[in-house]
């Protein structure tokens, strides 16, 4: 049988075709595998992986569809994701679609940085890290970060985890890059997971795609950081207390078609709880490198946030100039002060016309697949199904 061309394409990219239910393989039954895609790995306490990476490191180096499924509890280790071909994580729950009530913990600690070791990359303390090789995934300095052989392959084409919760709780405070996720050459997607840490949390770099649907992420410190594209989508943005912005993205030449850049839609911004003082403390942003672009939209923000929203780099390195896209568009709630943005002269309240450019997954995800198979293949569009 021929394969209509846009599926064959897909297929041939290794993206999967899901022609299963997520939600029924996620389901808790007798033999936890009924209703998984065939040959679903099942990684649990006294199962066949008793880790997450040992699935993984199982799985055949190429580009066929592969699944996993988590039981409940807490896994300490760090996962790392080389293969091209698509890996879908499947934590079990009877909740699949809320975050609040997931039952598997990827737990890891580590930092580097000033307060641990600078010498180390930030790359060594994450969670979890989906690129092709070591130095892909490295942070490195300057606009292109570490450099990568020319060589390197495309990463993970297609990689999607479904309520897992990523932990970096090397400290309960910003002490330098805690990673709890890593993405560089590679397309990745977060469906009702959790992400949590003090500084650095989402680190999205090189060629790195993500999109995160319905999750809840949790820092202190530039909790999102890098010079690749995310995307995330209804999803609860958790201040643990206030420490240079929430976002921190820098430019770069290697992004390619992509619009570079970290977009917050539709999503609320709230302290983690109520103990917490931080009535009108916490910035928005700041600018890693002048290039930086973010832009929060249809976002409710409570009232830690600072009245003028972004903020420079640094009082004596402010790196911003008329390239520095620290945007809001449509926000509201308590930390949305109209007249403090306005008189703040560094964040731009974008107008419906200068919104646009930014305004769906298919305009700022462009590559690897840009053309006729659709640049966006990788995302779950109804994950809700
Ligand atoms: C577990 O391993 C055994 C022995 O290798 C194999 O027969 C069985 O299919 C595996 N089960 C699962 C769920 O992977
Ligand atoms: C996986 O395959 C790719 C392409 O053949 C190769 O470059 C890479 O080194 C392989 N990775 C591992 C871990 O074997
Ligand atoms: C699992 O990890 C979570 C998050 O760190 C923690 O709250 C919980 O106590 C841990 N549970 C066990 C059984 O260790
Ligand atoms: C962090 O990871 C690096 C590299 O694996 C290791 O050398 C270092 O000891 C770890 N640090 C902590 C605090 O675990
Ligand atoms: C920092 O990490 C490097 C590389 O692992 C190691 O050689 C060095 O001893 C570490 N320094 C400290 C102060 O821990
Ligand atoms: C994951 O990658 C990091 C960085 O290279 C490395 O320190 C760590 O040992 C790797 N972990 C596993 C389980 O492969
Ligand atoms: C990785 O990057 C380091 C530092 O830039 C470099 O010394 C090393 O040769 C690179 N390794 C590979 C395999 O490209
Ligand atoms: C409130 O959140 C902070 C940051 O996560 C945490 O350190 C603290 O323990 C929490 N306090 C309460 C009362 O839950
Ligand atoms: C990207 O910028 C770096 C550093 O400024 C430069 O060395 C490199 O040639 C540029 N690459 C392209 C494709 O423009
Ligand atoms: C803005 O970016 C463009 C294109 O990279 C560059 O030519 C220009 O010099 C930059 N403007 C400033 C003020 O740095
Ligand atoms: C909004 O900002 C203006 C100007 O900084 C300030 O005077 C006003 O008190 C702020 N309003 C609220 C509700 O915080
Ligand atoms: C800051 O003021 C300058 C000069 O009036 C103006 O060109 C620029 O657009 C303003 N920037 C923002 C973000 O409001």
């Amino acid at each position: 049988m021929r394969l209509p061309a846009i599926i064959a394409g897909l297929l041939e990219a290794g993206v999967a075709v899901a022609s299963f239910n997520r939600r029924a393989c996620q389901h808790p039954t007798r033999n936890p595998l009924d209703g998984c895609p065939k040959n679903t790995l099942l990684v649990g306490p006294g199962r066949n992986f008793t880790t997450v990476q040992s699935a993984i490191l199982s799985l055949p180096n190429n580009t066929s569809p592969q699944h996993i499924l988590i039981l409940p509890g807490n896994y300490t280790e760090q996962v790392n994701v080389t293969r091209p071909g698509s890996v879908y994580l499947f934590g079990q729950t009877q909740h699949p679609n809320d975050q609040s009530k997931n039952s598997v913990n990827i737990i890891w600690r580590n930092a580097t940085g000033a307060g641990v070791n600078s010498t180390l990359d930030n790359a060594y303390t994450s969670t979890l890290t989906v690129a092709p090789t070591f130095n892909s995934s490295t942070t490195g300095s300057g606009p292109t970060g570490n450099p990568v052989p020319a060589n390197t392959p495309f990463g993970n084409v297609d990689f999607r985890a479904y309520n897992l919760n990523f932990i970096n709780d090397y400290k309960n405070y910003a002490t330098g890059p805690a990673l709890a996720v890593s993405v560089s050459y590679a397309n990745t997607g977060f469906y009702f997971c959790g992400f949590y840490s003090y500084q650095d949390t989402v680190y999205v770099g090189k060629l790195g795609n993500a999109y995160f649907y319905k999750n809840e992420i949790a820092g202190q410190t530039d909790f999102f950081y890098g010079f690749g594209t995310a995307w995330i989508q209804s999803s609860l943005v958790t201040l643990r207390n206030c420490g240079g912005g929430i976002t921190a993205w820098k430019g770069t030449n290697t992004t390619f078609e992509n619009k570079y850049g970290v977009y917050i839609h539709d999503s609320k911004v709230q302290k983690a709880n109520s103990s917490l003082a931080l009535t009108g403390k916490c910035a928005l942003g700041r600018p890693w490198n002048a290039l930086h672009r973010s832009i929060f939209a249809n976002t409710y923000l409570d009232d830690s946030i600072l009245p003028s929203g972004y903020i420079d780099w640094s009082k004596t390195d402010p790196r911003v100039n008329s390239n520095t896209t620290m945007a809001e568009y449509k926000d509201y709630g308590p930390g949305w002060n109209a007249t403090a943005r306005a008189q703040s002269n560094i964040t731009i309240v974008m107008s419906e016309k200068q919104y646009e450019p930014y305004s769906s997954v298919e305009k700022v995800f462009q590559y690897p697949f840009s053309g006729k198979f659709g640049n966006v293949a990788w995302i779950d569009r109804d994950p809700e199904r």
